[in-house]
């Protein structure tokens, strides 16, 4: 098999930190020899949100969850939690009472907690860290957090109450706040003071998670930089959580395009390089780095923010071999 000839992604970063994966039921059957041989850690893609783990108030569907825990555990791959609380992917019993009406917020509570004790209850012995709220700090403005159904209910006061009965549910897990836009300096001043708030008020929060959606010309390298130093200046731990690289611009919406250019490709390799030699020299805050799907045959992005346009975010290609950056990142 030709991809014994090349390094081990995970080897290569072995003295870094752990090199993880989005995966679902499908790709760890498709894309298992890349996953087993270049990764050592995984993140569920959807298979532990709160509409798949528990759809109707107290039936948890754990099957998904659980296969992908038992490949974890079967290769010796460590596992994120991902997500607890987030506005998206959330069920619309739990923001409702019978009437389908807003609950009061000591249901909303009683009903996060339940869901939170029986999740990380369950997965105690495979997952070490969970995302306990993803998202939950607005993009622009002036307000700190997004206005969602949980804060319409429970002001701020959630995000703490999750951090609080995720700890409770596992006193050894690690837990993160995961957001994207991570590295904009607006939002990262408000992901600061948001974290910041909750350690003065001694809330268990061990990390941020940098969930690292970039492309080929933005964020530039000195907003990641700067993102990267004040938050490990929280004395918080780093995880880069849903790593990848789109080949448009945000803005962009062409759908024209069979396959990247080689101007395109070469940024592309050049920006991973650049990525990981910035990651290489803060190691010492940076615990792991998850790509957010293993090569380019299965990408979200190749629906989003445009439907069917194919994009090629991975170090690997959709024939599973590994491109021009993936070379860069290991430097062989
Ligand atoms: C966010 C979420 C992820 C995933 C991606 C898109 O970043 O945190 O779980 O849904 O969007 O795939």
């Amino acid at each position: 098999m030709e991809n014994k000839a090349i390094p081990r992604l995970h080897e290569v970063f072995a003295d870094h930190f752990r090199i993880g994966a989005a995966v679902n039921p499908r790709t760890i059957v498709q894309s298992k020899d890349l996953l087993t041989v270049h990764f050592n850690s995984i993140t569920a893609e959807n298979e532990m949100k709160f509409e798949r783990l528990q759809p109707a108030e107290g039936e948890f569907m754990f099957e998904e969850a659980d296969r992908l825990v038992r490949f974890a555990r079967e290769n010796g791959m460590h596992m994120r939690g991902h997500t607890l609380v987030w506005h998206n992917q959330t069920p619309d019993w739990v923001f409702e009472d019978k009437h389908g009406g807003p609950v009061d917020k000591e249901t909303l509570f009683a009903r996060m907690k339940a869901h939170i004790e029986t999740v990380v209850g369950r997965y105690k012995a495979d997952i070490d860290c969970w995302d306990v709220v993803n998202e939950a700090v607005a993009d622009g403005g002036d307000a700190l957090l997004r206005e969602s159904r949980w804060t319409k209910i429970a002001g701020d006061e959630f995000i703490a109450k999750a951090f609080e009965y995720a700890h409770e549910a596992d006193p050894d897990a690690k837990l993160f706040y995961n957001d994207y836009n991570e590295s904009d300096p607006v939002k990262r001043d408000k992901i600061i003071r948001l974290v910041q708030s909750l350690l003065n008020r001694g809330v268990p929060i061990h990390g941020i998670g940098l969930q690292a959606h970039w492309s080929l010309y933005h964020p530039s390298l000195d907003d990641i930089r700067q993102a990267i130093e004040k938050y490990a200046a929280l004395g918080l731990r780093l995880h880069i959580t849903e790593m990848d690289v789109s080949h448009y611009a945000f803005d962009d919406r062409r759908a024209d395009l069979a396959e990247p250019t080689p101007e395109m490709q070469e940024r592309f390799a050049e920006r991973y390089e650049q990525f990981f030699d910035l990651f290489r020299e803060y190691k010492a805050h940076i615990d792991s780095v998850t790509f957010w799907g293993v090569d380019d045959s299965y990408t979200w992005l190749s629906h989003f923010p445009v439907r069917s346009r194919k994009n090629w975010p991975l170090l690997f290609d959709a024939n599973q071999q590994p491109k021009e950056a993936f070379w860069r990142v290991v430097k062989s």
